[in-house]
């Protein structure tokens, strides 16, 4: 009897190590860690698509819910102290800006005559996942507020698959616009010459598309002052860069899952994921696709050597006939910000770019620092060597990684000097 429970404790044990295990690059610290927290994620999306099977609900809506619902089981089963208690003096509302939920952080100090700073922010999460609320964004715009006495707004835009392209990026654009107008930010006691917009993943891609808007629109007065992305998306058309191809199966974020948030975003069928990998997408023989286009995001001329690395440019002759036109967000600056020529680009506000090197976005965000940069914009890039997509997000025991730390701090101590 004992014998048989060694053996099938030893063999629960191998099955767990080998359902686990990721080979991970030497670089990446505390890979144990990443493993689990890469583990708990398939885990989480292999059982979505066991109940997608069973047609039971839509998938992602279910994926929310359940990611939602486990941060907050993590949260009380680890005893950590209630939100409200991480910063006591920090009034947390949740109101909606022209139409649009957001949750207002207001910082302790102000009001009464001087004023604060502002921030808008926009999560992460493909377009589909995440939230104001979540323990970690909340957790983050708490700190930020009462480190650097700052009114943060941050957005609940609507999400895929309730909506796609463009209505997230109009919910953002709307809520800016209101948070901008001279009578809100006197309302909230804010300094028109200090409001940033910032965003995480493809909150990142919302924040840098705001900010286009924003700085491109004659009729905004007030505009923001800077632009903080953390590994922003800004391109769909190449899947072939440097770190799409070297990160492709890289957790948290492999190629496959960054290609089918796109799609969902743009209201494109999912079936079309191996062509968009292949760049079939973007042949050579669609016109609409001019050189002028291509040139914004090729990066054989945008990246430094040391991010090439050897890597060859995947250029498709002929390749998916008709998918730029049956899905234009495609070719569209509000849904790819990398695309916007450069008299765009001149007018954006001073920039922070965070970019990691394990991360299939690392060129996106390389990329569009340098377009700034060559737009005369003044530009911190702030690459992490050690870093992988969404280490921001791990600050908090038992999910906590040094990189994520030092990250954190980095972009704070960026705000703190530039905004
Ligand atoms: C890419 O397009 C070519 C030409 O239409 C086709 O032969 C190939 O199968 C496509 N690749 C994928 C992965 O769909």
């Amino acid at each position: 009897m004992r014998l048989k429970a060694v053996v099938v404790t030893v063999l629960l044990a191998a099955a767990i190590s080998y359902y686990v295990y990721t080979p991970l690059p030497d670089a990446i610290q505390e890979p144990w860690k990443l493993m689990l927290v890469d583990a708990g994620f398939r885990t989480c999306i292999n059982l979505v698509g066991l109940k997608n099977q069973l047609g039971l609900d839509h998938y992602i809506t279910w994926f929310r819910h359940s990611l939602e619902g486990s941060f907050s089981t993590l949260t009380a089963l680890w005893g950590s102290a209630p939100p409200a208690g991480v910063v006591p003096g920090v009034k947390v509302s949740d109101v909606a800006f022209a139409g649009i939920p957001v949750r207002v952080y207001e910082p302790p100090a102000g009001g009464e005559g001087h004023l604060r700073r502002g921030l808008m922010y926009f999560h992460g999460g493909g377009w589909a996942l995440g939230s104001a609320k979540m323990g970690a964004y909340d957790k983050m715009s708490r700190m930020i507020s009462d480190e650097l006495n700052t009114v943060v707004v941050s957005v609940e835009y609507r999400l895929f698959p309730e909506v796609h392209f463009p209505e997230p990026f109009l919910d953002c654009a709307a809520a800016a616009k209101h948070f901008l107008s001279p009578e809100v930010l006197a309302k909230y006691a804010v300094d028109p010459e200090r409001v940033a917009v910032s965003g995480d993943s493809a909150g990142g891609n919302l924040a840098a598309a705001v900010a286009q808007e924003i700085s491109t629109d004659e009729s905004m007065s007030v505009k923001f002052s800077v632009q903080a992305l953390i590994y922003p998306v800004l391109q769909a058309l190449d899947f072939n860069t440097p770190s799409y191809v070297q990160n492709r199966n890289m957790p948290v974020l492999p190629r496959p899952l960054m290609v089918q948030f796109w799609l969902q975003y743009l209201g494109a069928d999912t079936s079309l994921q191996a062509q968009l990998v292949a760049n079939n997408h973007s042949a050579l023989q669609h016109s609409a696709l001019t050189p002028e286009l291509r040139s914004r995001l090729d990066w054989t001329s945008l990246l430094t050597e040391k991010f090439k690395k050897g890597h060859a440019p995947v250029v498709v002759d002929r390749g998916a006939r008709g998918l730029l036109k049956t899905v234009p967000g495609f070719l569209d600056a509000r849904s790819s910000p990398l695309l916007a020529g450069p008299e765009v680009l001149a007018k954006c506000p001073r920039t922070y770019i965070l970019t990691c090197e394990f991360d299939v976005l690392r060129d996106d965000g390389l990329m569009y620092a340098r377009r700034l940069r060559d737009a005369g914009v003044s530009v911190a890039s702030d690459y992490y060597p050690d870093g992988f997509h969404g280490c921001l997000s791990f600050t908090s025991w038992p999910l906590d990684f040094d990189v994520g730390r030092r990250a954190m701090r980095g972009y704070i101590n960026w705000l703190q000097k530039n905004l």
